[in-house]
């Protein structure tokens, strides 16, 4: 047997932003053949395709996920594949079919080889009514089919807990700044490009949100981190948030990146041009209080908005 605890891990949606950090991350603690890259989408040079295992996979084609389990001698899943908000809100009927006939065929193959599952949640699980610091416990009424769509997983997974004792876990992520892949489909999008569009030779960039919008955000580095040390905590130390713990990174509006940014790149011009994605961003909190994720394990991010940009605009360059 090779690999984490007797069988090999499989990534869903990992040519994805998540992805392609966590994958990274996962091979370099357990070895790069016991953890197996999957997407919808073939990228020629991909790192993921590149530095490891990798296979088609549609989240839709439940015969191959079983089949892939077993042949692969899988033991845990994450299940990264999914469409982000503001594809979502343009296709809803591709959201409801991925988001939630996706995560519902990872759920059976846990229940049916025994796997233990990471289903990552969404601030968007929040919604107007929502306190602008959102509690982990509170009710749950977002306006997006996204969010909507994220809720329905938490409860999904709540149900495969308890009525067959699978054993899923999640996070309901903030915006998640990254460098090493380029990111479509989101509201918080706006603080990836940002960076792309400050170091290019125009050094301007069209903000699809208004300068005031504050929103939860977080670096990768942080989210990873937490992914895997959620996944390598004693199940009993989780509560019933398991499938949605609320995580804090950072909290900023577009202003306030733009002006972390202008210290290191004074040239840069940001313009407020905002779109539908104004909307979305608007039914959302402002920050996440993640105490019961303290409580339960551990969790304390690290990244201020003064070292993102610094790592941003390092790596980037
Ligand atoms: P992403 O859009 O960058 O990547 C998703 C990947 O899923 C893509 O590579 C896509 O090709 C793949 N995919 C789409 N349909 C598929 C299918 N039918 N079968 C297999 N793969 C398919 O998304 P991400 O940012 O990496 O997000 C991963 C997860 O984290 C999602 O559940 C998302 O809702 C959640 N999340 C992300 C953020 C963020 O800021 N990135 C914030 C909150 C929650
Ligand atoms: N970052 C994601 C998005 O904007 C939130 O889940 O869609």
């Amino acid at each position: 047997m090779v690999g984490h605890e007797g069988g090999r891990i499989l990534v869903t949606g990992a040519l994805g932003q998540i992805g392609t950090d966590l994958v990274q991350s996962l091979r370099d603690i357990h070895g790069s053949e016991t953890v197996i890259a999957t997407d919808i989408r073939e990228k020629q040079g991909h790192p993921c395709i590149e530095n490891g295992p990798y296979t088609n996979l549609d989240v839709l084609d439940k015969d191959k996920i079983f089949k892939l389990v077993v042949e692969k001698e899988i033991r845990i899943i994450y299940h990264l594949a999914a469409i982000l908000s503001a594809k979502c809100e343009e296709n809803s009927d591709l959201c409801e079919m991925i988001n939630l006939e996706g995560t519902r065929n990872i759920l059976d193959a846990a229940r049916e080889f025994n796997l233990r599952i990471f289903a990552p949640s969404s601030i968007a699980v929040f919604g107007p009514d929502t306190p602008r610091k959102a509690p982990q416990i509170t009710p749950l009424n977002p306006t997006t089919k996204y969010g909507m769509t994220k809720v329905d997983c938490e409860i999904l997974g709540m149900i495969y807990f308890e009525k067959y004792g699978v054993d899923v876990r999640g996070i309901r992520y903030p915006g998640l700044i990254s460098w090493k892949s380029p990111v479509s489909g989101g509201t918080t999008d706006y603080a990836v490009d940002i960076f792309h569009a400050a170091l290019s030779e125009k050094s301007t960039y069209d903000c699809f949100l208004n300068a005031q919008t504050r929103l939860p955000m977080m670096y990768m580095d942080d989210a990873i981190r937490a992914t895997i040390s959620l996944m390598d905590e004693p199940i009993e130390s989780l509560s019933s948030s398991r499938c949605g713990y609320n995580i804090s990174g950072v909290s900023f509006t577009p202003e306030e990146l733009v002006f972390e940014i202008n210290k290191k790149l004074p040239n840069f011009v940001c313009k407020y041009k905002p779109d539908i994605r104004q909307n979305y961003a608007d039914s959302w909190p402002d920050s996440i209080d993640d105490q019961i994720s303290r409580n339960d394990w551990n969790w304390q991010s690290r990244f201020d908005l003064e070292s993102i940009v610094n790592e941003m605009i390092t790596n980037l360059k």
